[in-house]
């Protein structure tokens, strides 16, 4: 067996991950650090400059409440968030965020990023609430600026080291384990407080992609449920594991169409070019009062189109030509129409090359002129990301300033956007309850979290207390795939058939399958029941079984074992709460047959969860939806 190096980093702050909202903790933390004395230390799997959600950059910042123009209010945002997720949310966490968000945008521009302008100096919106950016090099600008404040204050990162486990003192949070995914070493990280950014879950589903496709879906295939697993398995209650969130997008390459929709309003129609948001509208009355609110809920658009795709109107296209037509139209004469064209032709590609540059290449690939003809968008795989429009994730103490005297004994235990376990932080996709934060949202609530913690760790200086024990038997089983596979791969002359042993891929191939057909994936058109979900956990309980024999062939095959398990513990919340739930209530996103109307009456409430490692069981609990805005 290879032999490990254990490498022990005390800190006063470990921050796990190193996305949007890791990097707004790395900023606040280290301005806070270095007025106390304290020690940062940031743990990425990947490289910072190009890792999480944001890696190949993004072509719009989509939470901008721009509150100094007096054109919105924070309850005008609480409003819009609220109505998309069909009631269910947290506007004290909502509020918290929406609040700070306006500042970090202004730090990007001031790090370098370009917002476009129109001609008197403002920011472009593409709609009420996003801002167009060219933002290719959007994630390197905001790692730089992380990365630099860290260094200032003495602080520390480690790129491609990848987090398994929390550890866990009681009913504290005192670090965390992992190992890198170069070099032989295994890293004991002890903290006095820990913040959770590691982003959402991809891949738990199968994804419509395949054969040579196979990895390409919307959410990025570096998150893999790391911070799902992390809070699950630390203890922490969790909320709205049932909203997972279903992206519609251009079809096989992923490509946005926030700009097509809301910048060059665009209409989406069926193959017989009906306009199903019009056609459909009577549906709306059954999803009331949230049918009707402008604009509609994503869940709700992607039903109405759904259910012309279940009536076999498809292919279901973006009108891109008609919408340039349009535009084009309104052009004084003919130079002037020309050159508007040329303008939208190249704000189309950059689109899709800032932030998804696979579109770009196959509407290359398939002689696509968006001028000339329409494309193809499809509802993608369902994926866990509590900052867009999904809101999965730890349930968190909002800030005491936000309470009401009816929020308070629900809502408020201590340190703003702290999970049920002491001294655990999370933010970004790690924190439910609070959607439509996106890539600027992420990056205030690391922010707030970030110096939440920091007074957590001033109030409690204390070193934290890690137990030896509890880390030789994480070690052992950290590394135990790669003993696994050494120990039996001469067993058979095809490495990955084995009786000893299943590889990662194999194991992920076996839970997209029970995902897909159980729990309302794509070739299922989203739709399950009870009896679905029930059989689907008895199928999941023989896949836990084998976690013990997933076997590593390298330290690369070893983060894809670990991978797999977290994605398998978001899987099993997920099914879990989708039962717990006896409703349908965003029937865009996932449909409960049995269940098939929405209950405000019983289930106008939070949906949370609680995993006890020793016993291995669940607890259900169902929360109180408390509005703070009137
Ligand atoms: P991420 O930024 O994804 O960061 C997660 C981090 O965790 C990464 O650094 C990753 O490497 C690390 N990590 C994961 N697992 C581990 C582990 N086991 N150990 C250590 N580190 C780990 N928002 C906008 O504002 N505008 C847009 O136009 C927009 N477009 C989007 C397009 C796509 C395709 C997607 C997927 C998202 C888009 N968003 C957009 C949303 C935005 O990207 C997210 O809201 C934001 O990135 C969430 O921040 P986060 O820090 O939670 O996660
Ligand atoms: S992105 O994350 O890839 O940029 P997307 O393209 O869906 O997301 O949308 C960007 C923003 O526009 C999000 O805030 C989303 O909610 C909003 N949006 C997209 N389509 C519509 C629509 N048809 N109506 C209203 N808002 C929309």
């Amino acid at each position: 067996m290879t032999q490990f190096e254990t490498v022990t980093v005390e800190t006063d702050l470990l921050i796990c991950g190193g996305g949007m909202a890791a990097c707004g903790a790395a900023v606040e933390a280290s301005y806070w650090a270095k007025q106390h004395g304290l020690k940062v230390t940031l743990v990425d799997k990947a490289a910072m400059d190009r890792s999480g959600a944001v890696a190949m950059g993004l072509s719009a910042i989509n939470q901008y409440v721009d509150l100094n123009s007096g054109n919105n209010t924070l309850k005008d945002y609480v409003d819009y968030v609220r109505n998309d997720l069909m009631g269910i949310t947290r506007e004290d966490l909502v509020v918290s965020i929406a609040r700070h968000v306006d500042s970090t945008v202004h730090l990007f521009e001031k790090w370098g990023l370009p917002i476009w302008k129109d001609k008197d100096g403002n920011y472009v919106h593409e709609g009420r609430w996003q801002l167009m950016i060219n933002g290719e090099s959007y994630k390197v600008i905001v790692a730089e600026a992380a990365k630099n404040a860290l260094k200032e204050a003495k602080g520390e990162y480690y790129e491609r080291v990848f987090i398994t486990h929390p550890l866990v003192d009681g009913d504290k949070c005192v670090g965390a384990i992992g190992f890198s995914v170069r070099e032989n070493k295994v890293y004991i990280f002890k903290a006095k407080a820990t913040l959770v950014a590691m982003g959402g879950a991809v891949h738990v589903f199968k994804p419509r992609s395949t054969g040579e496709g196979f990895g390409r879906s919307w959410y990025p295939p570096f998150n893999s449920g790391a911070s799902a697993f992390f809070t699950i398995y630390g203890g922490a209650e969790m909320t709205c594991q049932e909203v997972r969130f279903i992206p519609v997008r251009f079809k096989d390459a992923y490509g946005p169409v926030g700009a097509w929709f809301l910048l060059f309003k665009a209409m989406a129609t069926n193959a017989q070019g009906g306009n199903y948001m019009k056609d459909n509208a009577a549906e709306l009355d059954k999803w009331e009062p949230y049918g009707k609110v402008k604009p509609a809920p994503a869940n709700i658009r992607n039903w109405l189109m759904m259910l012309d795709v279940m009536d076999g109107k498809s292919p279901i296209y973006m009108q891109t030509a008609d919408a340039i037509k349009k535009i084009t139209d309104q052009a004084a004469d003919e130079k002037e129409a020309k050159k508007k064209l040329k303008e939208l032709e190249s704000e189309a590609w950059e689109d899709f090359l800032d932030m998804t540059i696979s579109q770009a290449i196959l509407w290359a690939a398939t002689n696509v002129e968006p001028d000339k003809k329409p494309s193809e968008i499809m509802a993608c795989d369902p994926y866990f990301i509590g900052s867009h429009s999904g809101a999965s994730g730890a349930w968190l103490s909002g800030p005491e300033d936000l309470q009401t005297s009816e929020t308070k004994s629900e809502y408020f235990w201590g340190y703003p956007h702290m999970t049920t376990v002491s001294g655990m932080f999370a933010a970004g996709d790690a924190s439910g309850a609070s959607s439509h934060k996106f890539s600027s949202g992420s990056h205030a609530e690391g922010r707030i979290a970030a110096k939440a913690a920091l007074s957590y760790i001033v109030d409690h200086p204390e070193p934290p207390k890690v137990d030896q024990a509890m880390i030789d038997g994480l070690l052992k089983e950290v590394l135990q795939p790669l003993e696994t596979f050494e120990k039996h791969k001469g067993a058979t002359t095809d490495p990955d058939i084995n009786p000893n042993y299943i590889r990662p891929q194999q194991f992920m191939y076996r839970l997209q399958k029970i995902m897909d057909e159980y729990a309302g994936g794509v070739s299922s058109q989203f739709k399950t029941s009870d009896k679905l979900l029930e059989k689907g956990l008895e199928l999941m309980a023989f896949l836990k079984t084998d976690k013990e024999h997933l076997a590593a062939e390298n330290l690369h095959e070893l983060m894809r074992a670990w991978e797999n398990v977290h994605r398998m513990y978001q899987a099993e919340a997920h099914m879990r709460s989708i039962l717990f739930r006896e409703e349908t209530r965003w029937p865009g996103y996932y449909f409960r047959a049995d269940k098939p109307t929405m209950d405000n009456t019983n289930w106008l409430a939070f949906c949370n969860c609680v995993y006890h490692k020793d016993t291995g069981e669940w607890d259900m609990i169902k929360r109180p939806v408390k509005y703070i805005t009137k």
